[in-house]
């Protein structure tokens, strides 16, 4: 079914961090490619703002070159050209009032366009930022404001960034960015939940046996060791993408898909999830960090060499597992596991289906339950894994086989990337695939549960080599998927 699309409104985008890593890998090519792709044909000016002093040529080269990088499709030339004419980078240093005012000169230019300003700088800069928006006038009632993770690095520091924010822009202007609900399987999980009687009907206790959700990256820390240091992979990633992903599998049907209704149906899930304490910190969550490794021949540094400190106690991989308390999961484990430096990257969600009640072929052995594999990256597929007869004869011998619907097979033309399609969201103000407040306190009041028992239980990062799968690795490899009892084995093992 196809909706009505809301009309875009012309538009300046005003990037703070504009010169930083995020807004060139990610931000301006997000927009060019939805200027290429027509969908931008309304007028807009882009405006980069770089505490940095980088010069406009230096600077427009450098997001050409990010923008061709990240083009896999065919693209007009001059298109690109057109795109670049429109971003402009000013020089506000600080608080800076000349900075400021430039703004302010480019932005009463055209008063009747929207203005994004888009924070991707860190959220501590945040606060100070939209006071000097309000004291120089550049915020209407058009204005939005977008705000890029981790808002914070506790409950109270969110809440002091939500506090300064919120004197200058209302609720419904605020649109706080978690890239993984832009992603297209992401968002197919609320089709195959909500169109599909099928599994609706089994999306339930009775019926599922555990939910594992994984995020594994083969990359370390990159340059961001600044920033990863101060945070670790369960602020970095379950704090919000993982514990996302998490809501979209568990929560109850929405009203409608409508920002509200849905971001009241996650809130659920989140009060509902069953805070950690010393006892359970220590036997169902695992925190490690990656060593010096080796991937086909070359060695990786360790992330003490990548962030270049003699010690730290950061984690890169976070494991646990947690519960529900609500009617729909009662004792439904739902396991979490994300790391860098594992061997590849690949993001999945499995839904493990309780066996039948009886086998009816054998009376020695248990005919596993089917699976239902969300796979989000490297590509988007889904997996039903269901026992198939083996052909011939000789009695009934079985196996588990996989029904793969494959997106890109499916389905002509390219996907958007996840920024694309909420920077469109962001311009027609739709909230949908953004958190509200009282998301983000839900997530970091449980956060804390682990994080305050942590340190109250003074657990350990164990190690594990760069390449490997994490500290699990002895026990579960590429092949082998996380079960009930392995996480067990996991912890038990290590422990
Ligand atoms: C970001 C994290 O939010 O998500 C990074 O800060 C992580 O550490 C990234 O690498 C992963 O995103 P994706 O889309 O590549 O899975």
């Amino acid at each position: 079914m196809r909706k009505k699309k809301l009309q875009i409104k012309p538009f300046n985008a005003i990037i703070f961090g504009g010169d930083g890593d995020l807004a060139v890998r990610k931000i301006y090519p997000a927009i060019c490619k939805r200027y290429l792709d027509k969908q931008l044909d309304v007028a807009f000016s882009v405006y980069a703002i770089s505490r940095s002093g980088v010069e406009q040529k230096t600077f427009l080269e450098k997001v050409k070159k990010s923008i061709l990088e990240s083009i896999d499709f065919k693209y007009d030339e001059k298109k690109i050209k057109e795109f670049l004419d429109k971003v402009t980078v000013l020089h506000v240093p600080g608080k800076d009032e000349v900075g400021y005012d430039k703004l302010r000169e480019k932005l009463l230019d055209q008063p009747d366009y929207q203005s994004v300003f888009y924070l991707s700088t860190p959220s501590s800069a945040f606060g100070e930022i939209c006071d000097a928006l309000k004291k120089y006038n550049l915020v209407n009632d058009l204005s939005k404001v977008v705000l890029e993770k981790p808002l914070g690095n506790s409950l109270a520091t969110s809440r002091e960034i939500n506090e300064s924010i919120s004197k200058v822009f209302s609720e419904d202007q605020i649109y706080r960015i978690d890239h993984y609900l832009g992603k297209e399987t992401v968002q197919n999980l609320m089709v195959l939940r909500f169109a599909n009687h099928l599994f609706e009907n089994a999306w339930n206790s009775n019926h599922v046996d555990s939910v594992q959700i994984t995020v594994a990256e083969s990359l370390g820390v990159e340059q961001r060791g600044g920033y990863y240091d101060k945070s670790g992979a369960l602020l970095d990633m379950v704090q919000n993408h993982l514990l996302q992903l998490l809501c979209l599998i568990a929560m109850e049907p929405p009203v409608r898909i409508e920002a509200n209704f849905v971001r009241d149906e996650k809130l659920k899930v989140l009060h509902a999830l069953r805070p950690f304490d010393e006892r359970s910190v220590k036997t169902d969550t695992v925190r490690g960090q990656y060593t010096r490794g080796e991937k086909e021949g070359q060695l990786i540094n360790s992330y003490l060499e990548d962030i270049e400190k003699f010690s730290s106690n950061t984690e890169t991989f976070v494991a646990l597992k947690t519960y529900i308390d609500n009617w729909r999961w009662k004792g439904v484990p739902f396991f979490l596991r994300t790391g860098k430096r594992m061997p590849k990257r690949y993001s999945e969600i499995i839904i493990n289906f309780k066996p039948v009640a009886y086998n009816v072929f054998s009376k020695e052995e248990e005919i596993s339950g089917n699976k239902l594999i969300i796979r989000l990256q490297p590509e988007e597929r889904i997996e039903l894994v269901q026992m198939s007869k083996l052909p011939g004869p000789g009695g009934y011998r079985y196996k588990p086989i996989a029904l793969k619907l494959d997106f890109g097979d499916s389905f002509d033309g390219r996907f958007p990337e996840a920024y694309e399609r909420l920077f469109i969201d962001i311009l027609r103000g739709n909230q949908t695939l953004f958190m509200r407040q009282d998301e983000l306190e839900a997530a970091w009041i449980w956060v804390e549960s682990i994080t305050n028992n942590w340190k109250k239980v003074s657990q350990k990062n164990i190690l594990y080599e760069a390449g490997t799968w994490g500290p699990g690795d002895a026990i579960m490899n590429s092949n082998e998927q996380w079960s009930k009892t392995s996480i067990y084995e996991v912890i038990s093992a290590i422990k």
